[in-house]
């Protein structure tokens, strides 16, 4: 089968980029999610003619029509991974594929169209190499890619649109927590995230959406984040608002929630699998409930549970409460496990250790 012809992106020259010394200082010490760069990407889709319209731009505000679909039906969807240094100051990509997969993957099931993987990547590299002196000089800091797809036709009609919209922008970041503590205290919700069948392990709007009243009581009540269980039998332990779990027992085994159709399948958790195999552990993807998660911490069976994702990387929780009470992990600070690992994924991620896995993709 003859290869589709790769897209081509029109550079249009960016008319006022923000001043070197304003940049800098937005960057100093960015936080997480309310810093932008120039540029962005935009591809436009309409029934028939496909993908087109590829270009890089400036970063402007979009017009959409009062009847654009996607304000009434939400049919939009997003992916979340970072632009990394390495230790030459090259720019380099943590697994996009997955990322471009995991995209169509959602598109699939909010009806919408694929876009090409090679396109999906290349968007992302375009913008990030026009914006790599927004790159954060802070500790830890990264340029968080945040390419997205809504529904743009103008028509009130519940049937998949005929025009879509595809653009990357991006986002300076330093530390994603904003109590920056060395382990996070999580809430364990009453609602529910995802039932099976639905949306869950799609990275569409519509998700986190419905995960703002849980979010909003957990910090309401202190903690950094909320955990969701399943929606059948309010038991089983499923996922953090935006990332997986792992839990570590004293016999050296790791559990996570298995890809049930109801949690978002973390590229992050599936890179951490293959390096605690790799350490040695045996680890199992197998449901595990609160009330065993309760008294394993109490028994001193559970040592460990860590929290991953691209924003937080691999975070220790140390802190769990609900309406039954609360309970701490191990010491309530980060464990061996949740360090050892977390070193070695920013290791690759940063170039300092060895990429054996082909992860890491430079961006020249
Ligand atoms: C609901 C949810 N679960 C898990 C994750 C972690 O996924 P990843 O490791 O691909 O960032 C995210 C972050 O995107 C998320 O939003």
């Amino acid at each position: 089968m003859a290869k589709a012809p790769a897209i081509q992106f029109k550079h249009i020259p960016h008319p006022a980029p923000v001043p070197g010394a304003t940049r800098e200082q937005a960057i100093a010490d960015p936080g997480f999610g309310t810093v932008f760069t120039d540029h962005m990407v935009s591809i436009d889709y309409d029934e028939g003619e496909g993908w087109h319209s590829a270009r890089l731009c400036a970063r402007e505000p979009i017009m959409l029509d009062p009847a654009a679909s996607v304000l009434h039906y939400a049919q939009e969807i997003f992916e979340g991974l970072k632009a990394y240094k390495l230790a030459d100051d090259s720019m380099a990509l943590f697994r996009p594929e997955q990322n471009a997969q995991r995209f169509n993957k959602s598109a699939r099931r909010l009806a919408m169209p694929e876009l090409p993987e090679e396109a999906f990547i290349e968007a992302v590299e375009t913008v990030v190499k026009a914006d790599r002196s927004w790159f954060p000089k802070v500790e830890g800091g990264s340029l968080y890619i945040r390419p997205f797809m809504f529904a743009n036709e103008h028509f009130l009609g519940v049937r998949p649109a005929k025009k879509y919209k595809f653009l990357v922008i991006l986002s300076p970041a330093g530390n994603y927590f904003k109590s920056g503590a060395p382990a996070v205290s999580v809430w364990v919700s009453d609602y529910t995230r995802a039932a099976p069948g639905g949306t869950g392990e799609a990275k569409c709007g519509g998700n986190y959406a419905a995960s703002l009243v849980p979010t909003g009581e957990a910090f309401a009540k202190g903690h950094d984040q909320v955990v969701f269980l399943d929606a059948v039998e309010r038991k089983w332990i499923e996922e953090l608002g935006g990332m997986n779990l792992f839990f570590v027992f004293e016999d050296g085994t790791m559990i996570t929630p298995p890809l049930s159709g109801t949690i978002l399948p973390g590229i992050t958790r599936d890179s951490l699998l293959t390096l605690a195999r790799e350490e040695g552990l045996t680890v199992r993807e197998e449901r595990y409930s609160l009330d065993q998660w309760r008294e394993d911490a109490g028994s001193g069976r559970l040592v460990e549970t860590m929290a991953c994702g691209t924003a937080a990387v691999v975070t220790p929780v140390g802190k769990v409460a609900g309406n039954d009470g609360e309970f701490t992990i191990g010491s309530g600070g980060p464990g061996q496990l949740t360090t050892k690992l977390r070193e070695k994924l920013v290791g690759i991620q940063r170039g300092t250790v060895e990429d054996r896995h082909g992860w890491v993709r430079r961006i020249s």
